[in-house]
């Protein structure tokens, strides 16, 4: 049994959709959210950038005594996971688009990725699709420009709504029936998507099941928390809080961190 935090990062407020399943599912942990706006967006940065940023994070989280840490970050987790498993003691979740599912269940035997450039290159991401998706087609579009969108605030915008459709069209085409958000920014956008999407176009985010693998993962190492008290629940950006307030509508402690 471990009072400690769970630590959860992302490139910005992205992973938020990590943290909300998280608290849902399990609301008698701490946890500690950290969001590198400043740094955001991560998908378009080198491997070796994208594991010196993660491995920053994990050790600030790491530095607060977190049990556990929850790469809320797609793009964090198919270039830096296996690095951080190896050289640290907690244990680490991370998000993966969820190919298999959408592989698994397609009628029209085509399936639409969204996620950033450096997922879509790694890789981990070409493993798993390897691994799950053979005989499937699987058309992979980078989501350019969407994460400084809703990092800045400008997520049910114009701009937004012309960036999904030029993105969506081609899949559309080519007949989807899943489209899989392989960012952890984009479950944000499913209000928009569904709206754009014909009925029959399934979307996928794989929050929940992170959420549940972190309680499994806590049960199984005896680490989930059993104390009384009030868990405490902070969140921290380098970048502009006003955001990060915004997508939590203002329901919890979020401070501004120099890091
Ligand atoms: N939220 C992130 C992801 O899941 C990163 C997006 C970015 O910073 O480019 O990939």
């Amino acid at each position: 049994m471990s009072n400690k935090p769970i630590g959860i990062f992302d490139s910005g407020i992205g992973g938020t959709s990590i943290f909300k399943e998280i608290h849902a599912l399990l609301p008698n942990e701490n946890c500690i959210y950290l969001a590198d706006s400043k740094n955001a967006p991560y998908g378009n940065k080198s491997e070796e950038n994208i594991l010196h940023l993660s491995i920053k994070n994990a050790e600030y989280l790491l530095n607060k005594g977190c049990k556990i840490i929850v790469v809320a970050c797609n793009t964090a987790t198919t270039n830096a996971i296996s690095y951080l498993r190896a050289n640290y003691d907690v244990p680490f979740i991370g998000i993966e688009p969820a190919i298999k599912p959408a592989a698994l269940n397609t009628q029209s035997k085509t399936v639409g990725i969204l996620a950033t450039k450096g997922t879509l290159s790694s890789q981990l991401f070409h493993k798993t699709t390897d691994l799950y998706a053979s005989g499937i087609k699987v058309i992979e579009q980078v989501g350019e420009g969407i994460v400084p969108l809703i990092e800045t605030g400008k997520l049910d915008s114009d701009e937004m709504n012309v960036l999904l459709k030029t993105y969506l069209e081609p899949m559309l085409k080519q007949n989807i029936d899943y489209l899989v958000l392989g960012c952890t920014h984009y479950p944000y956008l499913i209000p928009m998507l569904t709206k754009m999407l014909p009925d029959h176009v399934k979307i996928i985010d794989s929050g929940l099941a992170v959420a549940k693998q972190t309680q499994a993962v806590l049960s199984r190492q005896n680490l989930l928390n059993s104390s009384k008290d009030k868990p405490t629940v902070n969140l921290f950006s380098n970048g502009d809080i006003s955001v990060l307030n915004s997508v939590l509508k203002n329901e919890f402690n979020v401070s501004h961190l120099d890091f």
